[in-house]
């Protein structure tokens, strides 16, 4: 880390307008993604959270594979719009998947019956730490990224061969790359109307 915790939140954006140069390496990506996923907390400490991180040419078959599976079922008038939205995210260098093991979740769904409606929902939480945290480490390294929420279907050859096991639920793409526009502005709602101390 280079900035400070505080500047990291405050500088992290959804950046759209990404290229594939190479500028950081994969190592480095490597570390960073193993490091989050080591330390970001889980109800009961279940580490339900798995990623796959795609770079290169896997990367851009991921969203050529994501939008032919999606366009099925967009309306004629979005096919375009949502093919050049698709090939934006394809122009970064890389996408980190979010995936939640649904078989680590139902285990723990048995061993703590008394509370096993809320473990989806913890789940979906944690997923979003390590989501917010991968996120910002990568910006931290000077890429830009956006997060998505497409669900393509995926034929069983790519499952094994991108490591996708049976049980696990995809649940976000972070695609990042070099981040060539700034973000959009954004309109920050008076935090005194978000946030209540009480002494
Ligand atoms: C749970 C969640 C879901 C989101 N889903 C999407 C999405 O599907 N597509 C997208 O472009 N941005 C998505 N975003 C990004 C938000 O639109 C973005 O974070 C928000 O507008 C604030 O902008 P900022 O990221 O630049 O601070 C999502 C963010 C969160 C926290």
């Amino acid at each position: 880390m280079t900035k400070s915790f505080y500047s990291a939140v405050q500088s992290r954006r959804s950046i759209y307008g990404i290229n594939d140069e190479k500028i950081i390496s994969d190592e480095r990506i490597e570390d960073i993604v193993n490091l989050v996923v080591k330390h970001t907390p889980t109800a009961f400490n279940s580490q339900t959270g798995r990623v796959v991180v795609l770079l290169g040419e896997q990367h851009k078959k991921f969203w050529k594979l994501a939008f032919e599976s999606t366009k099925q079922g967009l309306a004629e008038e979005k096919i375009d719009s949502t093919k050049k939205r698709f090939e934006s995210f394809a122009s970064g260098y890389g996408t980190v998947l979010f995936f939640e093991d649904y078989s680590v979740v139902e285990s723990f769904q048995e061993k703590f019956s008394s509370v096993e409606h809320y473990f989806p929902v913890w789940s979906h939480q944690a997923s979003g730490m390590l989501q917010y945290i991968v996120w910002t480490a990568l910006e931290q390294e000077g890429l830009g990224a956006s997060l998505q929420h497409f669900y393509p279907e995926f034929s069983k050859e790519v499952k094994e061969s991108w490591g996708i096991q049976e049980k696990w639920e995809l649940i976000a793409q972070l695609p990042f790359g070099n981040p060539i526009s700034p973000p959009k502005e954004k309109l920050i709602e008076p935090v005194e109307q978000r946030v209540v101390i009480v002494k």
